[in-house]
């Protein structure tokens, strides 16, 4: 989604010349000194040097994809990309045919929306490991507005102006939440099931219950609902998750830029609005007051959830689970720890924020789903030593100092002011942590934190194990391994897998397995999946920095000419056990302005969705081969229909190997 990290506000690191890896790491804790010299050597462990100073093995036979940078998208030699469904194509019966020139929110209410992120997979028949049909459960983040919809004459009367802000506010409602499709392969090919008895579209004004913990809460009740328990909508949904029992779990990540006005300085709740970067402004208040944070203050207090939706059931109500806790949170993947309980990791993606799990009280029992699972339970955050040993920090009421004294007066309003919870009890900054996902064939679990570039500067945390360098640009990818394999356990141990970025860049101080070379160096780490053979690969969101992800200085660059090492966001394989440990390949690679999401691989490993997420925008008007800016009249690219008069449209792609066969092998 918006990354709204800045390359250029990186400082300059200290050098880290040397082309052994070991000696890069020691050099540089030498130049450094203190605290960022223990994180550093702690940061890559001995294990992982004895690793990336071996030949690496290649269990992932395809030929890597180059850096790049085109119009279309780019898939391994040996491969298929089809597209599956674009923003606009018919969801529900009665969806007209697209037209982005005449865009309607009731039109748009049965079409596949904007920006397309999570994708999941659920088996059909249910309870099955069928791999040629199944349900798709796809999030629609946010949308791209300028390539989104038609520019606006700039010279249109105020009300004009006003009425269209309206109409756009209302398409974008239903353009974002999530759909539920159905697909089949058939003759090895792809297709959305038509009229199809499970298709949903999910969008911000669905009905939907509040449950858990901080339901009927002083601050969850508005004007609209008394209660606190009903709520209209999900917003911002990026990443998500299946649970074990088929359900989809949608994350609800920025949700404060869609809020607008401002609450007086004295209002009690001006410290939680504060610590979640409330209100950021947004559109939609032009057309309902409950995004007007002066009109209806405890709206936004009822975003920031994860939301179960019973992608079976198309007239079911969507559940907003607040036991695991409110932040911007990127995803929800679950497993079933060893004693049946049911383990969510989460990360909360902004600067300095946190990585959490919920460990459900109850156990899973596929003969008897337990509707609870997600509301009672623990959730906990993170507090990593530089020793390569972590805890996880129980936010329970009444314990830590989460009780009156800090003002927190129940567990409802623990989980409400998450963030300030986990300040209390000492959980530790990290670098923006996207997706967390547990490997189940190792039992490891891996964590994508994305980048930072203010970490180490002014008044912000300095480097530490987890989160090694200051104005940090690429991001890194944190190992974590359960003690004694319990997901459930309050300890567990750290490493680090990759330091991301490119090692040739003055300054990066990125580490990768030696056999790594220049195509497979990734910045910018967001979504990862694991795949039935437990390998697990990575889906990169550079944001505007992909312009700068180089060697050289793009902006510097002939006109005419791709500069070297630049490459839009793409989709890694990247090996984490063995003399491989930390050798990546691109698969596939997205069109200019595209952000890599979705990651989703059917159980026999022999199809792979990927979620192509805003074509043709980030940075493109700072991108040397392109006459910027990105519009719908002329925007970057036309992927994937490449038609005069088209916008570039967000879509999924089904990946496959040619002849069939499982993907990376
Ligand atoms: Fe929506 Fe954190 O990416
Ligand atoms: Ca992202
Ligand atoms: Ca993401």
């Amino acid at each position: 989604m918006i990354d709204d990290d800045d390359f250029c506000d990186r400082p300059l690191a200290s050098p880290t010349l040397g082309d052994i890896i070991s000696r890069r790491i020691s050099r540089r804790a030498m130049l450094k000194g203190g605290l960022a010299a223990s994180a550093a050597l702690a940061a890559v462990s001995p294990t992982a040097l004895m690793a990336v100073e071996k030949a690496a093995s290649q269990p992932f036979t395809f030929k890597g994809v180059a850096r790049g940078v085109d119009e279309n998208h780019v898939v391994a030699e040996g491969y298929d990309a089809q597209i599956l469904i674009r923003w606009g194509d018919a969801v529900l019966p009665g969806a007209p045919a697209f037209d982005p020139s005449n865009q309607l929110a009731e039109a748009q209410a049965l079409q596949f929306g904007y920006n397309n992120d999570y994708v999941g997979y659920i088996p059909l028949p249910a309870g099955s490991k069928s791999s040629d049909h199944g349900l798709l459960c796809v999030n629609h983040e946010y949308v791209s507005a300028e390539v989104m919809h038609p520019t606006q004459p700039e010279d249109a009367s105020d009300a004009a102006k006003a009425a269209w802000m309206k109409k756009r506010a209302a398409i974008e409602i239903q353009a974002h939440g999530g759909s539920v499709i159905e697909i089949r392969k058939q003759g090895g090919t792809w297709t959305v099931v038509e009229n199809s008895k499970y298709a949903r579209r999910v969008t911000s004004d669905t009905p939907m219950t509040i449950a858990g913990p901080a339901a009927g809460h002083e601050w969850m009740k508005t004007k609209a609902d008394p209660t606190g328990t009903k709520v209209l909508g999900t917003i911002n949904n990026c990443a998500g998750g299946i649970t074990p029992w088929g359900t989809y779990l949608m994350a609800e990540e920025n949700y404060n830029k869609y809020f607008g006005g401002i609450l007086p300085d004295e209002d009690p709740r001006l410290q939680a609005f504060f610590r979640y970067s409330m209100p950021a402004g947004g559109t939609w208040m032009a057309l309902d007051d409950r995004f007007d944070v002066g009109k209806e203050p405890n709206e936004s207090f009822r975003f920031g959830w994860i939301v179960e939706v019973d992608p079976f059931d198309p007239a079911s109500t969507p559940i907003k689970r607040t036991a695991l806790g409110r932040m911007a949170h990127e995803g929800a993947e679950s497993i079933v720890n060893k004693d049946g309980r049911i383990v969510v990791y989460m990360g909360d993606d902004s600067r300095f924020e946190y990585l959490y799990k919920y460990v459900s009280e109850g156990r899973y029992d596929p003969k008897k789903p337990d509707p609870g699972l997600l509301d009672k339970g623990t959730l906990y955050v993170a507090q990593f030593a530089d020793d390569g040993t972590m805890k996880w920090l129980p936010l329970i009421h009444g314990t830590g100092g989460l009780d009156a004294s800090n003002g927190f007066d129940s567990q409802a309003r623990v989980l409400i002011e998450t963030r300030r919870a986990a300040d209390i009890l000492g959980a530790t900054p990290m670098d923006r942590p996207e997706d967390v996902e547990a490997n189940p064939v190792t039992g490891k679990v891996y964590a994508m934190l994305t980048n930072n570039s203010q970490r180490g500067q002014s008044s912000m945390a300095p480097p530490d194990g987890p989160n090694p360098r200051a104005g940090n640009s690429s991001g890194q990818i944190v190992e974590i391994g359960p003690d004694g394999g319990d997901h459930a356990a309050a300890t567990a141990r750290w490493d680090i897998l990759v330091l991301c970025g490119d090692p040739e860049r003055d300054g990066i101080g990125a580490a990768w397995n030696k056999a790594t070379g220049p195509d497979g160096w990734f910045s910018s780490p967001d979504n990862c999946a694991v795949d039935p053979a437990g390998n697990l690969w990575i889906a990169t969101d550079q944001g505007d920095n992909w312009v700068f992800n180089s060697g050289k200085a793009a902006p510097d660059a002939p006109k005419g000419e791709v500069p070297a090492g630049v490459s839009s966001d793409g989709f890694w394989a990247i090996e984490t056990e063995g003399p491989g440990r930390g050798l990546a390949k691109m698969l596939y690679r997205c069109p200019i302005g595209a952000e890599m999401c979705g990651p989703r691989f059917t159980p026999d490993g022999q199809t792979l969705f990927l979620a192509i997420q805003h074509p043709g925008d980030d940075s493109c008007d700072r991108w040397p081969l392109f006459k910027g800016p990105s519009t719908f009249e002329n925007p970057a690219t036309r992927w994937p229909d490449f038609k005069e008069g088209m916008p570039p449209r967000p879509s999924v792609v089904v990946v496959t190997k040619k002849g069939g066969g499982r993907i990376g092998a």
